[in-house]
């Protein structure tokens, strides 16, 4: 039938980012595999500058919670986030891979890595991301996003040994949501989608 959604089409409409998980204790086998297809993107020139750390242990996640500064959140009123995940998949950016690739014999006459208007680890971050997300949502979960923005990032690094220079885009939560907490936005929708020309 013409109007049926697709699976793909489906898992894209349903997802949206969840903050209220239950806390389960289940085992997810199904977690273990999401990072290495998350990963599963095209770099810029192949650089394969972005990385994924899958975190499951719940001490872990306890502790990346504290880093997250989760207390802060709680503090303003809102439920317990990062605490509840049942898995944390931070994705990391090895900005340096992009410049050394951009630096080898094919890539010469190309605009220098270090003058790009759209730096494109960022792009690439971004894929594995949404990669993630939709992972996560096709194994029966729900994913959120909390950005590194809010988080102690040196914290993070160092009890995750992740090298200094690279950057944190931050964590993709995995959780069984909370349904009985409302997560209905209002917030007004502007058109953000354009046929053939830009128009209001
Ligand atoms: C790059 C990026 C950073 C974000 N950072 C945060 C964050 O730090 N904390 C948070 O609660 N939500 C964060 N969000 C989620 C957005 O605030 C918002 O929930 C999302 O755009 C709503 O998407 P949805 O309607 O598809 O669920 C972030 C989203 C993106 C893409």
């Amino acid at each position: 039938m013409d109007n049926e959604e697709t699976y793909l089409q489906s898992l894209i409409s349903k997802r949206k980012i969840v903050r209220n998980y239950v806390g389960s204790k289940k085992n997810y086998p199904e977690l273990k595999t999401i990072a290495k297809y998350a990963i599963k993107i095209p770099t810029a020139g192949f650089s394969r500058g972005i990385e994924i750390i899958h975190v499951s242990e719940k001490q872990n996640i306890e502790l990346l919670a504290k880093y997250s500064n989760e207390d802060i959140y709680v503090e303003k009123g809102y439920e317990k986030w990062i605490s509840k995940s049942v898995s944390l998949f931070l994705i990391i950016i090895n900005v340096d891979a992009y410049h050394k690739r951009y630096n080898e014999i094919d890539k010469i006459t190309s605009k220098k890595s270090t003058d790009w208007e759209t730096p494109y680890w960022y792009v690439d971050a971004g894929a594995a991301m949404m990669n993630c997300m939709l992972l996560i949502e096709e194994a029966g979960l729900r994913s959120g996003f909390l950005g590194s923005h809010n988080m102690s990032n040196d914290k993070i690094k160092k009890h995750l040994s992740i090298p200094d220079e690279y950057l944190l885009l931050g964590f993709i939560t995995a959780g069984v949501e909370n349904e009985s907490k409302n997560n209905t936005k209002t917030r007004k929708k502007r058109k953000i989608v354009h046929n053939e020309y830009f128009s209001k």
